[in-house]
């Protein structure tokens, strides 16, 4: 199988507490050390991996590691993405985000409703996006919810305001499981797609949409196709998979693992309607 985005959890620590949030089923017994995340890129370069997307737990509560972590991958040629809440950004200075983003290619903070609850956390937001982007392009991983749904001139005005912020790309989320119809709203995001170049949808809105449908794609989602994920040691076809394909002893087994996997796919999400995989 070729992989060509590799999304991994290397810490399972955070600093917030999203009720959504999936990670949050994790012992830290079932990770790598830092030390061992730091061989993976040139790992992964040796199976052909393009990019590697760098998530959690919180990562920039490890400055060190995003800076060591990002150097292994350029040294390896593989594109070094990394996802946060912003959190933990405004308490570094500029000297320790230059250290920390400038082998990273985007940096995408994350906005959504359990993370931005009040005015001073959008103006917060807005002073991070900046300062941000003076070391590494800023990308935004934007969660859908209902007010978008039921009144899809949010969701617009929401790109809108942040395109003007500074974010070169915006990532539109679906989440996982919910009852939301994102085909209702189908045609705002097809108009957003040609508003804005730089805004992309996740693979489960993109297959839902295609398809007008939740369930009998016929086209199959990105599970362990051209995506894989590592949450510690727990190699999945996708990061919301409940179950694994392998738990891994050492990051070098990988590549031989990788290699015996059947390209497969789900033919609806099984996260989405909140069932086992
Ligand atoms: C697990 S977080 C880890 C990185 C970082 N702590 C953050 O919040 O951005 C990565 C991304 O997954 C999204 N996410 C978390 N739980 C989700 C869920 N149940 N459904 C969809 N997206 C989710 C977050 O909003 C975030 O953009
Ligand atoms: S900030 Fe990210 S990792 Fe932390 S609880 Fe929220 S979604 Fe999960």
């Amino acid at each position: 199988m070729k992989v060509d985005t590799l999304s991994i959890h290397p810490t399972f620590e955070c600093n917030q507490s999203c009720e959504i949030c999936y990670m949050r089923k994790y012992k830290k017994a079932d990770n790598f050390t830092l030390g061992e995340w730091l061989t993976l890129p040139k790992i992964a370069s040796g199976f052909g991996v393009n990019q590697i997307a760098c998530g959690g737990g919180e990562i920039t509560l490890n400055p060190s590691f995003v800076r060591d972590f990002a150097k292994e991958c350029k040294k390896n040629g593989v594109i070094c993405n990394i996802t946060t809440n912003g959190k933990p950004l405004k308490d570094y200075t500029d000297s320790a985000l230059k250290m920390m983003f400038t082998d990273v290619t985007m940096v995408s903070i994350s906005f959504n409703e359990f993370l931005i609850r009040s005015l001073d956390d959008i103006k917060e937001y807005k002073e991070i996006v900046k300062r941000v982007n003076k070391y590494a392009k800023t990308g935004v991983n934007l969660l859908l919810n209902a007010s978008m749904i039921d009144n899809p001139k949010i969701l617009l005005t929401t790109l809108e305001e942040l395109f003007k912020m500074g974010a070169e790309r915006i990532f539109l989320l679906h989440p996982k499981p919910s009852n939301l119809d994102i085909t209702k709203i189908k045609d705002y995001i097809y108009a957003a797609t040609i508003k804005w170049e730089h805004f992309y949808v996740d693979n489960s809105i993109n297959q839902v949409i295609k398809h007008n449908s939740y369930k009998g794609w016929k086209h199959k989602c990105h599970f362990c196709k051209e995506f894989l994920s590592l949450t510690g040691r727990y190699l999945k076809g996708c990061s919301f998979q409940t179950g694994h394909i392998a738990k891994l002893n050492a990051l070098e087994d990988l590549p031989k693992i990788v290699e015996g996997l059947k390209i497969n796919g789900y033919d609806h999400c099984p996260a989405i309607s909140g069932d086992k995989f």
